[in-house]
């Protein structure tokens, strides 16, 4: 079998972070989207990081030696920065990112080939890739558009590895969801409807902004699918995860074209689309807020499964996750719904809760953080305030007792006075 991962798109929603890094490379609860997944399998991917790390020269590493040591959690992927031989400096802030969990829960169910659809930033993508393809035993191509094709075009793009005469079913993902992914009884299911198609859903309560669907509860065949309905037609929305049959392809033209848009809703009309509502957790994390909301969530189930993970203490409110190697000051109070990435440095007295602070940041004394996140490397003034969906992005400069009120801040700005409504600080 065959899968083809959405990979493209500008990930505008989640600038300036994406001005970064892509999408499905930005940083997740202090590390990959993939803390959901089961433990052997990040062990598995730790081992990969440090056979590929071993293996190569030119890299500056930190760390390393703790790589395969270290329990899968207290992972040190991201501890690691390296150069690429390219001459172009790049920092990984220590991810993994969540296709490549999506490329070994698809080997699992007998994937040989992966096809990564891209079309923004495809040399970092593909540099990255191609280094798991061994260690991965799995086939990774990809699929370049010379423009966007949307969600439907690269399928046809691709037309010629997905339709190999096999008649097999294929996969198609959305590569910036984190959930689990049960493909097993997906292929079960996909064999014992007839369908066209199978799509998995999940609940949501503002559907609103998602592919949502109709569907008849009992035999999961869907009647209607709406994109991103402006009236209320259920809360059953579309997960990004497919697999469709062959058949689908002649239904595709090589041209800028929605799946969601163009080709469900047609199949549903044939009665040819069935659904299977995905168990557990699920987050479409392509927009700051949500972002913010999928932390919560994520780290409520880590709560459930295993709370010593998370981080305790008379500072600390609720779940909140700080990386082994950030410094906490005396007197801060933490949480709740907080990640606090490798490296970072709290100074005495601050405040953060319902945010993210990335990787090597530094917050100074007596600053208040909410509902944010403060990207790659940057730092805060002292007696700040920071609320209301700011976004720091990378290598952002906030001068103390500076108050922003939903300031977006595209990278490597040094921000000197306040912002006091949402807006773009370019
Ligand atoms: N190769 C390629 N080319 N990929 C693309 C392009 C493109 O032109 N445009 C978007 N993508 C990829 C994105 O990277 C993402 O992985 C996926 O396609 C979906 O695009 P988004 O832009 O994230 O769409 P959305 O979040 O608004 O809606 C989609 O996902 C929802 C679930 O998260 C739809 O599939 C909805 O129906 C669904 O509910
Ligand atoms: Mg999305």
């Amino acid at each position: 079998m065959k899968a083809l991962i959405l990979v493209g798109g500008f990930g505008t929603r989640l600038r300036p972070l994406t001005l970064s890094f892509p999408k499905p490379l930005v940083d997740f609860a202090n590390k990959p989207m993939i803390l959901h997944q089961g433990r052997e399998r990040i062990v598995k991917i730790d081992n990969y990081y440090a056979d590929i790390f071993l293996s190569r020269s030119g890299f500056q590493f930190a760390c390393l030696v703790n790589f395969v040591m270290r329990n899968w959690y207290a992972c040190a992927l991201y501890s690691v920065e390296f150069q690429y031989h390219s001459g172009e400096m790049m920092h990984l802030h220590g991810f993994i990112p969540s296709i490549i969990v999506q490329i070994e829960a698809l080997k699992d169910v007998g994937v040989t080939e992966v096809i990564l659809a891209i079309n923004y930033q495809p040399e970092v993508m593909i540099s990255f890739l191609k280094d798991f393809e061994d260690k991965l035993g799995i086939k990774i191509t990809c699929s370049q558009e010379t423009e966007p094709l949307g969600t439907a075009g690269p399928l046809a793009l691709a037309r010629g590895k997905l339709a190999d005469g096999s008649g097999e079913p294929f996969f198609v993902l959305n590569s910036d969801v984190i959930s689990e992914y049960p493909f097993a009884e997906l292929i079960r299911f996909h064999r014992s409807h007839g369908g066209e198609a199978t799509i998995m859903v999940t609940k949501v309560d503002e559907p609103s902004k998602y592919g949502v669907v109709v569907m008849d509860d009992e035999s999961g065949r869907v009647d209607r699918f709406v994109e991103k309905p402006k009236i209320f037609v259920g809360n059953k929305i579309n997960a990004g995860i497919y697999l469709l049959n062959p058949s689908v392809l002649d239904r595709i033209d090589l041209r800028p074209t929605s799946i969601e848009k163009e080709v469900f809703p047609k199949i549903a009309s044939e009665k040819l689309l069935y659904a299977m509502v995905l168990p557990g957790f699920w987050m479409d994390i392509g927009q700051p807020k949500d972002y913010i909301t999928g932390l919560r969530l994520y780290l409520d189930s880590l709560r459930k499964k295993s709370s010593t993970k998370l981080a305790a203490g008379p500072h600390i409110i609720g779940n909140v996750l700080i990386h082994e190697t950030a410094v906490i000051g005396q007197g801060c109070l933490i949480g709740p719904d907080v990640a606090i990435g490798p490296g970072c440095v709290i100074e005495s007295g601050v405040r953060l809760s319902r945010c993210t602070v990335m990787r090597g940041v530094r917050i100074k004394k007596h600053t208040c953080v909410s509902s944010s996140i403060i990207g790659w490397h940057s730092t805060v003034g002292q007696w700040a305030r920071i609320e209301n969906m700011t976004i720091l992005g990378e290598d952002v400069h906030i001068s103390d007792e500076v108050y922003s009120n939903g300031g977006v801040v595209l990278p490597h700005k040094e921000i000197k006075s306040s912002i006091l409504k949402p807006e773009i600080v370019m």
